[in-house]
């Protein structure tokens, strides 16, 4: 069967042949004093709090359960829009806010609404890399900025108005990022935006990890710089609820029909049941929940990274976000007498029962160097990687 241009443009996940490695090396050594610890984990270790799970429950057990608007129900972008008011100070009216089937679906409306085929979208290499695809599904091109550490990671105005082409459409950007856990500094992206509003382009910001945000300094919705941005944003991460499907965006509002008429038609819309348990996330107690659990992450990377750097796994830049640390493992793979984070995220696996992710899905520029390790798993499960990082490296 002749399969589409389109999917065949669609790379494979490579860290997915890790991560079965990884599963497979795992069944073998569960009984053993080393089972495999899991440092690749991009989703967080917790589950909904209970008053999200009652309210699952409730909308099941009273048969709420028909299709809601392809906005959205109205209370929970209502409820969306006071986050917004009460946590970031930020008018956002809730006309603004479309619900999503999750982070994914809000950068894949955005690209189906606002990317023609030939279209450019500038991005950062590295980056999260279902990006590069969610451009390339809507028949643009994903152009890939290498970036570095004095950067943050991150694309800088400079950058950005010298890549700026005949093609170019826009900025995707995200903020904490994933691979590095780094955000972009707020007078950096106010530059971005200016260059890009300047050319008539879009900015399209990722705050999925914004919500576990651990500096007061990279705090502030990039809706905060006016209502011209398009915000992308998720239950999944700070809200625990990954398997839900649940996020949202915010768009300016003259965007609003165009993406109702895409999602109406591809969509229909977001889980029922998802939505009426998400007004949960909003009570005071689970938001308390929430806060407790973000002061757990940002625990983990406090002791977490310094131990990295310790054993010689330079982190150029100390994540101020997310769960994530990307570090530079080129010394330590000489140590284990291996070459380039692929080799070295096997070396792990293999010696001393670790998963971590390799560069290589996040782009090309430094990914060979560099590995990402996630600390959303227990803090005595980081503390048992680290022993076991230092009878390797030590
Ligand atoms: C940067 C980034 N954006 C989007 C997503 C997709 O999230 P969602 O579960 O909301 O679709 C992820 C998931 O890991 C992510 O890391």
């Amino acid at each position: 069967m002749q399969v589409s241009k389109r999917a065949q443009r669609i790379e494979p996940f490579y860290v997915m042949e890790v991560a079965k490695a990884a599963q497979a090396l795992a069944r073998e050594v569960a009984d053993t004093n080393a089972p495999m610890i899991f440092l690749n984990i991009g989703e967080p270790d917790f589950t909904a709090p209970p008053l999200v799970q009652q309210a699952a429950a409730r909308a099941v057990a009273q048969g709420n359960t028909q299709y809601t608007p392809a906005l959205g129900l109205d209370a929970l972008r209502e409820r969306i829009s006071q986050w917004y008011a009460q946590r970031f100070g930020v008018d956002v009216p809730a006309r603004r806010i479309v619900v999503t089937a999750g982070a994914s679906a809000a950068l894949q409306l955005a690209c189906l609404a606002l990317i023609d085929a030939g279209d450019e979208i500038l991005m950062p290499d590295p980056s999260y890399p279902c990006n590069r695809h969610f451009v390339s599904a809507a028949d643009g091109k994903a152009v890939l900025i290498p970036t570095t550490a004095a950067e943050r990671f991150q694309l800088s105005a400079e950058k950005v108005a010298e890549a700026w082409g005949d093609k170019t459409r826009g900025v995707l950007l995200a903020s904490p990022s994933n691979p590095t856990g780094t955000s972009i500094a707020p007078d950096e992206l106010r530059r971005i935006h200016d260059v890009v509003r300047a050319r008539g382009g879009l900015t399209i910001i990722d705050e999925i990890y914004l919500g576990l945000s651990y500096d007061p300094a990279y705090s502030q919705t990039a809706l905060a710089l006016g209502d011209d941005l398009i915000s992308i944003n998720s239950f999944s991460k700070y809200f625990n609820m990954t398997g839900w499907r649940l996020g949202w965006m915010v768009v300016p509002e003259a965007l609003v029909p165009a993406v109702e008429r895409v999602a109406q038609n591809l969509f229909i819309c977001a889980s029922t049941i998802a939505q009426h348990a998400a007004l949960a996330c909003f009570e005071p107690e689970s938001l308390a929940e929430y806060e407790r659990r973000r002061a757990e992450f940002k625990a983990r990377r406090d002791y977490f990274i310094p131990e990295l750097e310790k054993l010689g796994l330079r982190v150029p830049v100390m994540p101020d976000g997310a769960f994530y640390a990307w570090a530079d493992c080129s010394e330590a793979a000489r140590k284990l007498g291996v070459e380039g984070s692929w080799d070295f995220a096997y070396a792990l696996m293999q010696r001393a029962h670790l998963t971590i992710t390799p560069g290589r899905d996040f782009g090309s520029a430094q990914t060979a160097q560099f590995v990402r390790f996630s600390t959303a798993n227990s803090l005595p499960q980081l503390q048992e990687a680290v022993r076991r990082l230092r009878a390797l490296l030590g």
